[in-house]
């Protein structure tokens, strides 16, 4: 024991141990792991995978939890996993499949925030949150500096029969954001898809759908006041050809469906910022224009609507060109733009030509967003390849998301950062 009358010298030799206990959000542990191993107060050091033990707020910490270095594993040593550390790329490491992993071993958020963007981020679901390995990358802010609910806001979710509302599961997402530091995208308001038949079957007049929008909205946008960014309040009312897609919203109300959810959802939330979401309007063309249109009537109209969501649903080896200019497009029109949904699918099974070609995808996206001030963020539609919608959708198709199903970066993490860098 160390006397508190004794020396300086004695109390200066406790210093490092004190600095040497990781900040929140930190790495504590991790094969090859040489820092700190203990955690500031309020936080544990997490155990998420071979390579990475992380300090999370004790609050939002699961599963194990380890200041030790964690146990060996079959997977190459030389492999570059979840949050990663600090500094640059190194040997190529190898991931599942014998295929290239990245080099990065960076922070996207930070890398976004440091290129001018406001955040970068990335889906999440409900059904992933028990998954310890997951949630311990999802949690960190640094890494997704914003989330989405890939399903808990919708309309199915939340107002499941007329007048009923339930908010569990959108919760259990925005006090996760809240927890680690997130940004929050309410997602969604209005669409034709994952609407309970009470309202696309209900057959009801114009002026009763009218009031059941209002309502929706204001009581959706208005549970989650003051923890959103945005709210995707219109999601893909456009058909490919830049019609207007004739769902029950369309045919009974028209286009005026449209300002009545963006004046609801500001009245409900003045804050939040108001957007009009939707794909296949990444490149120019059809309906690229008329969501333009759209914007320019509903700004000339004094309709509320502060950004237009660009989803980025793409094909690898596909990519349109001019995707600078068409964001230019949107945001010349007073409105900011943001990446909503990326991911960049390929045909299964993966090869490293393919990892590699799409990694350039994913560049040539990011550095799109890059290139425009108005473009503000860019959220990825989930972060790996074990929780993507791709393949259930997309017969023979996925590996879509930048980390692996074994949370193992592909080539993919290194062209978002190129594309920020
Ligand atoms: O919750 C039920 C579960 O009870 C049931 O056992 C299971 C059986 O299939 O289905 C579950 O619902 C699924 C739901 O996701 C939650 O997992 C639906 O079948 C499934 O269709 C639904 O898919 C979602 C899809 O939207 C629906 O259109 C995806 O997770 C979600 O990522 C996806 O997201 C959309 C955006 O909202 C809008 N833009 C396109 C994007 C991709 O489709």
């Amino acid at each position: 024991m160390i006397k508190l009358a004794s020396s300086f010298a004695a109390i200066a030799a406790l210093l490092p141990l004190v600095s040497a206990q990781q900040s929140v959000w930190g790495q504590c542990g991790g094969n090859g792991w040489t820092g700190p191993t203990t955690c500031v107060a309020g936080t544990v050091c997490q155990y998420s995978n071979p390579w990475y033990s992380q300090c999370l707020p004790s609050s939002s910490a699961t599963g194990p939890v380890t200041s030790s270095p964690p146990p060996s594993s079959t997977v190459s040593s030389s492999s570059s996993v979840g949050g990663g550390g600090g500094g640059g790329g190194g040997a190529t490491p190898t991931i599942s499949g014998g295929l290239p992993g990245a080099t990065g071993t960076q922070k996207l958020n930070t890398v976004a925030k440091s290129a001018g963007k406001t955040y970068f981020g990335t889906a999440t679901d409900n059904s992933e949150l028990s998954d310890s390995a997951y949630i311990a990358i999802l949690n960190d802010g640094t890494m997704f500096g914003q989330i989405t609910p890939a399903n808990s806001m919708k309309w199915d979710a939340t107002e499941p029969s007329r007048g009923s509302f339930t908010f569990t599961q959108g919760d259990q997402i925005a006090n996760l954001a809240k927890s680690n530091g997130q940004l929050l995208r309410g997602h969604n308001c209005v669409w034709y898809n994952q609407l309970p038949s009470w309202v696309s079957s209900g057959g009801f007049n114009a002026a009763t759908l009218s009031s059941i929008v209002t309502t929706h909205c204001s009581t959706v946008v208005g549970h989650y006041k003051g923890q959103t960014y945005a709210w995707d309040v219109i999601n893909e009312p456009f058909n490919d050809d830049g019609t207007w897609r004739t769902d029950v919203f369309y045919n009974t109300l028209n286009t005026s469906y449209v300002p009545l959810a963006l004046n609801a959802a500001r009245t409900a939330d003045p804050a939040t910022k108001l957007y009009i979401n939707d794909y296949n309007v990444e490149y120019a063309g059809a309906k690229s224009t008329a969501l333009q249109n759209l914007v320019k009537s509903l700004k000339s109209a004094g309709t509320p609507l502060d950004g237009v969501g660009l989803q980025y649903h793409m094909i690898s080896g596909s990519m349109p060109g001019g995707l600078a200019s068409n964001i230019q497009a949107f945001t010349s029109l007073g409105v900011e733009v943001a990446i909503t949904e990326l991911d960049i699918r390929m045909t299964l099974p993966p090869t490293a030509a393919k990892y590699a070609q799409q990694k350039t995808d994913y560049q040539t996206v990011i550095s799109a967003c890059k290139s425009v001030t108005g473009c503000i963020g860019i959220t990825i539609w989930d972060w790996t390849d074990k929780y993507s919608w791709v393949p259930s959708t997309f017969s023979g198709q996925g590996a879509a998301c930048p980390w692996d199903a074994t949370y193992l970066k592909k080539p993919a993490f290194d062209g978002i950062v190129a594309g920020l860098g």
